[in-house]
Order: C-alpha cells, then sequence, then structure tokens
C-alpha cells in the first residue's frame, strides 16, 4: 500500500467534479442545429409531465463586487437597475416552456443560485417566484432554496422568501482569515454571516448551509482551523467544504492570483483532512466529495437511505425527471440530455426576445452513456457500485484495469463485480469516477481542461 503522500502524487491530475456525465467539453454546439433543439424539447415535454414533478434551477448573475477566486457565471454591477428586465426575461423563458406543455407544470423544487441572488431586492425575487408558481401546481413534498451572500441577506430579503415557502438558505463564507479575504477581494466579517444565520433560523428556516474553500491564496493548517472553528461555532446545518478549482484558462480573474501564493497539493490534502478531522468533532458527517451535514438534516437523511444524487448544484437530495434551468449559463438535465443557456446576457436577452429557448449547447446520451452514468453517480453519491452486464467490453478495456491500480493502491476493493470505496479512497473519488468516464477515457483532445483533483 502507498503512503497518503504519494499516493497525492500519483492521483492530483486534472480530473472533473463529474456534476455531469458526460462532462460539459464533450457536449455539442447546438446553436444552429434546430433538429436538436426540436429533440430536447421533446424530451422535455415527455420528462416534464409526471406525478414528481420539475425541479427548476434560476440563475441569477449579478453581484456587487468580484472575489477573484470566483469560477460562476456573475456580472458584475453596482447598478440595481438591471433587476427588473432581467426577471421579465426569466419569466418569459420560463413562459416559453409552459407553453410546450399540455397540462399546468407540477413544480417539486427552486433553487435561485447564482451570482448574487440577494443582489435582487426582496420585492423583486417576489415578483419573480409569483411569476414562476402562477398558474403551477406545487407538490405536497416542495424544497426551495437560495444562494444568499452574507453581506447583503437583510431580515426583509429573509422574511419574504419564508413566506414564499423557502426553507433553505446557502451562504457562501468561503474564509474568514483576513489575510486571505483580502488576496480573494472578499470582505465578510464573520459577524454578518453569523447574524445572516440567526435572523434565517429566527424567521423559520430549517436549513442553513455554509460554502468554504481550501486551496485558497495564503491559506495555512493554522488559518484554516480557525476559519472551521468560526463556521462551526454557528453550528451550519450543512457544510459544503470546496476544493479551489483553478482554471485561469477559462476564469481570467484568476490570473490576479500569484500561483505561488497558492497551497501545493500536499497542503491543499492537509487543509482537507484539518476540516474533515474538525466537523467530525464537531458531529457533521461526510456525505459525499466535499459536504458535510448534522444528522437531522435532509441531505444526510438521504445519504443514510440511499436517495442521495449529485447534479449541477453538486450533492442534492431532491432528484426528479426534468431539471430546467432557466436564466443565463443555466443547464437543464432531463435524465437523456442536458442543455446550457447562452453564457452571456446579452446573446440570452436577443434570444428570448425572439421567443426561442435560449439553448446554445447539449448533449443526448446514448444506452452506454447511462450506463456509465450510473456508475459514476453510484460512486459518488454512495461509495459503491455494481457492474451491469451491458458495455461489459468498454468496462473491461478502460475502467476494470484502472480500478486494479486503485484496488493495489488502497483506495477501494474489487469483488463480485461491485466495488467499494475505502476511507481513504473518498479523497480520491473524482479519480475512482473517472476510471467510468468513457467518453473521456477514449478522447484524447479533452485532457487537461479540469482542476487539479487534489
Ligand atoms: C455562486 S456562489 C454562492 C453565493 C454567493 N454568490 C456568495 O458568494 O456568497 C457558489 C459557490 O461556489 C463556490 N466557488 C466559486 N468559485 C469557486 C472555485 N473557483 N473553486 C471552488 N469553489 C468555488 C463558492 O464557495 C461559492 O460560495
Ligand atoms: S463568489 Fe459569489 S459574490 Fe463572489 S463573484 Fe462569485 S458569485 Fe459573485
Amino acid at each position: 500500500m502507498f503512503h497518503y503522500d504519494n499516493l497525492i502524487a500519483k492521483y492530483n491530475q486534472s480530473v472533473p467534479r463529474y456534476t455531469s456525465y458526460p462532462t460539459v467539453p464533450f457536449w455539442k454546439d447546438w446553436e444552429n442545429n434546430f433538429l436538436w433543439k426540436e429533440t430536447f424539447q421533446k424530451h422535455f415535454i415527455k420528462n416534464s409531465e409526471n406525478s414528481e414533478g420539475l425541479s427548476l434551477y434560476i440563475h441569477l448573475p449579478f453581484c456587487e463586487s468580484l472575489c477573484t477566486y470566483c469560477a460562476c457565471n456573475k456580472r458584475i454591477t453596482t447598478n440595481h437597475s438591471v433587476e427588473e428586465k432581467y426577471i421579465e426575461t426569466i419569466l418569459k423563458e420560463w413562459s416559453l416552456y409552459k407553453n410546450l406543455m399540455s397540462t399546468p407544470p407540477l413544480i417539486q423544487s427552486i433553487h435561485l443560485g447564482g451570482g448574487t441572488p440577494t443582489f435582487f431586492s426582496p420585492e423583486n425575487l417576489e415578483k419573480l417566484i409569483n411569476g414562476i408558481v402562477e398558474g403551477a401546481t406545487i407538490t405536497e413534498d416542495y424544497a426551495y432554496s437560495i444562494e444568499g451572500h452574507p453581506n447583503n441577506t437583510t431580515e426583509e430579503h429573509l422574511q419574504t422568501l419564508y413566506n414564499l415557502g423557502f426553507r433553505r438558505i446557502s451562504y457562501g463564507v468561503q474564509d474568514t482569515d483576513p489575510v486571505v479575504q483580502n488576496a480573494i477581494n472578499r470582505f465578510q466579517p464573520t459577524e454578518n454571516v453569523r447574524k445572516a444565520t440567526e435572523a434565517a433560523r429566527r424567521i423559520g428556516f430549517t436549513s442553513v448551509n455554509f460554502d468554504l474553500i481550501y486551496g485558497l491564496p495564503f491559506q495555512t493548517v493554522e488559518s484554516m482551523e480557525n476559519t472551521i472553528r468560526e463556521a462551526i461555532e454557528i453550528q451550519p446545518d450543512r457544510v459544503a467544504f470546496y476544493s479551489y478549482a483553478h482554471v485561469p484558462w477559462k476564469q481570467k480573474v484568476q490570473r490576479l492570483f500569484d500561483e505561488g501564493d497558492l497551497p501545493d497539493a500536499g497542503l491543499k490534502t492537509k487543509l482537507y483532512t484539518t476540516g474533515k478531522v474538525m466537523f467530525a468533532e464537531a458531529g457533521y458527517t461526510d456525505i459525499g466529495m466535499d459536504h458535510f451535514s448534522l444528522p437531522s438534516d435532509e441531505l444526510y437523511k438521504a445519504r443514510m437511505n440511499g436517495k442521495l444524487h449529485r447534479n449541477f448544484m453538486g450533492y442534492t437530495d431532491t432528484n426528479t425527471k426534468a431539471l430546467i434551468g432557466l436564466g443565463v449559463s443555466a443547464i437543464s438535465d432531463i435524465g437523456v440530455a442536458y442543455a446550457q443557456n447562452y453564457k452571456e446576457l446579452e446573446s440570452y436577452y436577443q434570444a428570448i426576445e425572439k421567443n426561442e429557448i435560449p439553448v446554445i449547447k447539449g448533449y443526448f446520451m446514448d444506452e452506454s452513456d447511462l450506463v456509465f452514468k450510473q456508475y459514476i453517480l453510484d460512486t459518488i453519491c454512495r461509495g459503491t457500485t455494481t457492474f451491469k452486464d451491458d458495455f461489459r467490453d468498454l468496462l473491461n478495456e478502460y475502467s476494470i484495469p484502472l480500478l486494479l491500480e486503485m484496488e493495489k493502491d488502497g483506495l477501494l476493493t474489487y469483488a463480485d463485480d461491485k466495488i467499494e470505496i475505502t476511507k481513504a479512497g473518498f479523497h480520491f473519488v473524482r479519480n475512482i469516477c473517472k476510471a467510468f468516464d468513457i467518453r473521456w477515457l477514449t478522447d484524447l483532445t479533452n485532457q487537461g481542461r479540469f482542476s487539479k483533483a487534489v
């Protein structure tokens, strides 16, 4: 068996986070392909009309200032007059989908992501949600959630959202150390996080998540310990502890970082294990790659009863046959196909003005994609997967040799057509998923376009 440092050296490769399979570089350009766009709409109709309902992801891209690590699709502005046009456009986009359906939509979940959804005024968020649910039926087990910035989430926001049915909020905390905050251009006193959390709880939110990142410039084991201690003191129900994705070829703003100030792979792993140990000591369970949860939270329950799912939002406890993404850059997942909207705001607006569903790229899965997608989802959500008879040739040629190698390194066990990830293997779950990524393994042109595994 390898020593941990050797494992890091061996497995710290460029690896996707597997929020989709096949991953985005394999998706096709649909901009001028009317047949594909039409086929996507036909699949949408089929998959959206069922008794479990639809999930909606709504991307709200505006932020008042730029955090220099950020890999999300965002538009920086302090001009709040942009809110109204954006909301009207989202509602128009939703009406294009509703026009395709023969029955009123049944909504199971709504997630407002960003950018910074709390950039929008409470009145405009209310207008948005009321417009979305107008004429729709809502399932009994519905779940509405929002990503809020602790600096600009007001009591009025929280009360308005609560009245609309929101019970889950996720705050970006990232790091509480002043030196790190200075390097990432994000100035956020922990007091703001505490106040925003207490207000959410008082008003009735039942799940508060914190996003933290390890691997940011100037982080040390000591500063990470302080950040985590301060976070744990406020007792979030869940924590997403993300590995900093350094992708300067995609996110030009990350070029502002001096790469010498970033923790190397060894320190990055220490930062992660520091967090993992501290979360465990504080009663949080390791849900998967980068999520921790208190046993009272729905995410923990989903992990325990095998219902955990993974999509573009990361780990989730909801999994409907159709997830529709509305807004600039939003992604839809309708089981057999993915589709992504225009990434530039102006092109997104233009498409909606022409009454076009604004998808620009996407992917239709074939039978083999569906089999390997399931292996990846099982591995990343449950830590185990059992092989099927279908596409055994691909499995034997590409996956099994890599899995055997990982078994030798102590990352997993392989017996009776089944793999199980070991404790040490969890840190390398992205690498294990890569062994099932047939599209990637059989195409050498895309290698190196993802952030490092560690
Ligand atoms: C859209 S932001 C969330 C809400 C809000 N905009 C905020 O910053 O508070 C989603 C999360 O993605 C994570 N994130 C953004 N860029 C990242 C990167 N390069 N690597 C890892 N995580 C990143 C951050 O933790 C962030 O909170
Ligand atoms: S981390 Fe959040 S607030 Fe900062 S730029 Fe990205 S989306 Fe905006």
